[in-house]
């Protein structure tokens, strides 16, 4: 049985992930505000910082994997750009730069660590997120992509949600290919859930302007996700069957990324910087054609 870390612990999807863990006989350790074996303020640098180390401690530098839930929704309110960013993006960043070592650790010499990163289908369905913002993240400077979205208005929440989500996935995707992580062992992949029915939705439902706007997003599948069987997702990226699942991102979303996207895929490799090893690969398909 497996030593799991499980940020946003206490609610929502974090708590269903933890649930079945947890009944699978695994132990977790939960990072949460509240109701937490970890409790801590994912919102500032020393709150990362000790989160990053309590969990360290209790698991005896071995992680076996790690699901990173926590995170706030975009619903409006003074500082509300800065607090997304902080929890939804360096919340993430920052604790797995912290346990990577550790889950390297656990993959040595057995089957690999698993980290599953809840991002969302923000990333692709709210449109005008600066690429301004994405870049700033990816850079470490949050200050600097709080700016690049107050031309969206002084809090802009939702474009500041997408543009965390678009950068943490990005963050995974990056980071998941290097030695540093599939090299050792380590799988990171993100999962991308639609509107799922857990408390951050039902905040935004009390709000009758936000709640129309949600309703009106359009769900090919209808209705809102159970937050349980996004749970049975990230079991499933956590299992042994999820080895060779290394950099992805996994839509869950009732078919809206689909509905708003269906010809967008696949994207065309750029040629720009690319490796050596796809030149000689695309030489070798025009051979065959
Ligand atoms: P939730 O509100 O039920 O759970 C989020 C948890 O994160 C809560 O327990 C909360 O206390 C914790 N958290 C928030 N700020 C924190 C902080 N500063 N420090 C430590 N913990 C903190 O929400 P839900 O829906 O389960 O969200 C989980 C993840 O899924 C989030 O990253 C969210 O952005 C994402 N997501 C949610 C969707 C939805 O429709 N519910 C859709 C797509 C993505």
């Amino acid at each position: 049985m497996g030593s799991y870390a499980v940020t946003g612990s206490a609610s929502g999807m974090g708590q269903q992930a933890a649930l079945k863990l947890r009944a699978a006989g695994h132990t977790v350790i939960g990072v949460d505000l509240a109701d937490a074996e970890v409790v801590a303020d994912l919102s500032t640098p020393a709150g990362r910082a000790a989160a990053a180390q309590e969990v360290l401690a209790a698991a005896g530098d071995r992680l076996d994997g790690a699901v990173l839930a926590a995170g706030v929704g975009p619903t409006p309110g003074p500082g509300r750009a800065r607090t997304i960013f902080q929890v939804n993006y360096f919340g993430v960043v920052d604790l797995l730069e912290a346990w990577r070592p550790a889950l390297a650790r656990a993959a040595d010499g057995g089957p690999s660590a698993k980290v599953v990163v809840i991002s969302s289908n923000s990333t692709t369905t709210i449109p005008l997120v600066p690429r301004r913002a994405v870049r700033a993240l990816l850079a470490g400077d949050a200050e600097r992509a709080v700016r690049a979205v107050r031309l969206f208005g002084a809090e802009a929440p939702s474009i500041a949600y997408g543009g965390s989500k678009i950068a943490v996935s990005r963050w995974v995707r990056r980071r998941a290919v290097t030695p540093d992580w599939a090299g050792a062992g380590v799988r990171l992949n993100a999962l991308a859930p639609g509107a799922i029915m857990t408390p951050l939705l039902q905040k935004q439902l009390a709000t009758p302007k936000e709640a129309k706007a949600i309703r009106a997003f359009p769900v090919p599948v209808g209705g809102f996700g159970a937050p349980d069987q996004l749970g049975d997702w990230m079991v499933f990226m956590l299992s042994d069957a999820a080895d060779f699942l290394c950099g992805s991102v996994i839509f869950v979303d009732g078919g809206s990324d689909a509905y708003f996207r269906a010809d967008d895929w696949p994207a065309r490799p750029s040629l720009a910087g690319t490796p050596r090893y796809f030149w000689r690969f695309a030489r070798a398909a025009l051979r065959n054609r």
